[in-house]
């Protein structure tokens, strides 16, 4: 059965949420779901904004059908092909025949990539940057945001009631509860991190195209956001977009530490606790410790966009990085982090290297300083190791006025 959602008098919600996923992109763990966001527009002409992941086919279908009541559908836009949100368009262009699909010359080449149906080239209306469609009350311009979160991404903006229809960004991992907007649920404390990590894992690579995307989003006047994923923005847009902001520019959120560790038998994590009290007595704040066997790197990368100070820890282990630190290192990299201080700790009974390897590793990141105190440990804490790590804490803490 049908459940859609009012945005406006004349925009509907008729998206669905899958909370049966496990890995979202086959990757990241979600444990409160994730919604698939489809917009559905009925002025004089209908628009539907983007279609769902197939995972949620029937409920999305119902929806949009319920909502055209009987109407035929106009135009079907296309800002982003990924399949999450893509998956449909077959479905949508044999049950409305009729369908004009809005798209750039990038989607269209990859509509072809993906699906086999034909459609006559003039039921493609393929705009350029800045190009508009009129629907009768409302005006649909088009925005080029390349590589947020794929080259072929644009984001649709309705210059009559000012809403953004801005694709994967400003978007959240976590199913919508019922509610649909961000201001009716505390979206601080329940979303805030999970949108972090989203932002982080799936744009975080591409800051400066995010940065474009927000110039051109700065020259006009937006009174809502609409996203392909998570809760729809109508106040406090400021409050998210400072958000991007600092994320783009890889601008830590707080001044405080987050100390990563990989301990096979305790002696690793035994160090990096006593350096986490260290830096507590010396005033610290909000230190966040993750064993890097235990949390998947999705989280502790995000929380790396967070932090402006990263301490890793590592045994040594087949003569290298401790696997699961490895994955998250060159997870890090990966996502262009930049702008950090980071420290190292390494382990190893017979022939630590964990710490070089890591050093050689994070040398990559930019404006990224390695704080030169390195603590080298065999196999568990002694008591010489105790005034080393004391000074790591002195040097952190010095690095961090
Ligand atoms: Fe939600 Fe890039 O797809």
């Amino acid at each position: 059965m049908y459940n859609t959602k009012k945005i406006t008098e004349d925009l509907f919600w008729v998206g669905a949420n899958d909370r049966r996923i496990s890995l979202f992109e086959s990757v990241y763990p979600v444990p409160t779901g994730v919604s698939y966001n489809s917009y559905l527009l009925m002025d004089e002409k209908t628009v539907l904004l983007d279609t769902v992941d197939k995972s949620v086919n029937h409920q999305f279908l119902e929806n949009v059908a319920h909502v055209l009541n009987g109407k035929n559908l106009d135009y079907l836009i296309i800002n982003h092909m990924e399949p999450d949100h893509c998956a449909e368009i077959p479905t949508i262009v044999a049950k409305y025949p009729n369908v004009k699909i809005v798209c750039n010359a990038k989607i269209q080449t990859m509509i072809k990539q993906f699906f086999d149906f034909e459609l006559p080239e003039e039921q493609y209306m393929i705009v350029k940057e800045g190009d508009s469609l009129n629907t009768g009350r409302h005006n649909l311009t088009f925005v080029f945001a390349p590589m947020v979160h794929w080259p072929e991404v644009m984001v649709t903006y309705d210059t009559v009631d000012k809403i953004l229809f801005s694709a994967d960004a400003f978007g959240s991992f976590g199913a919508i509860d019922g509610n649909i907007f961000a201001d009716e649920v505390d979206f601080d404390h329940r979303y805030m991190d999970e949108a972090r990590r989203y932002y982080t894992n799936i744009v975080g690579k591409y800051g400066q195209q995010v940065q474009m995307l927000l110039k051109k989003a700065a020259n006009i006047d937006i009174q809502m956001i609409c996203p392909l994923h998570g809760y729809v923005w109508r106040k406090d847009l400021d409050k998210f977009i400072d958000k991007y902001v600092k994320w783009s520019t890889y601008t830590p959120e707080i001044n405080s530490v987050m100390i990563a560790y990989a301990s096979v038998y305790g002696g690793t994590q035994n160090a990096a606790e006593i350096l986490a009290g260290k830096l507590a007595q010396n005033g610290v704040k909000d230190i966040k410790m993750y064993d890097v066997s235990v949390t998947h790197p999705s989280y502790i990368l995000s929380d790396a966009f967070k932090y402006s100070h990263i301490v890793f820890a590592s045994t040594t282990y087949n003569n290298g990085i401790f696997v699961n630190m490895e994955n998250l290192l060159h997870d890090v990299v990966a996502h262009n982090l930049q702008n950090r201080k980071i420290a190292i700790l390494e382990n190893g009974s017979w022939a630590p290297v964990s710490g070089k390897l890591m050093t050689e590793v994070l040398s990559g990141l930019k404006n990224t300083e390695i704080i030169e105190s390195k603590v080298s440990l065999k196999s568990s804490v002694k008591s010489d190791k105790y005034e080393e790590l004391e000074n790591l804490a002195k040097e952190i803490i010095e690095s961090m006025k």
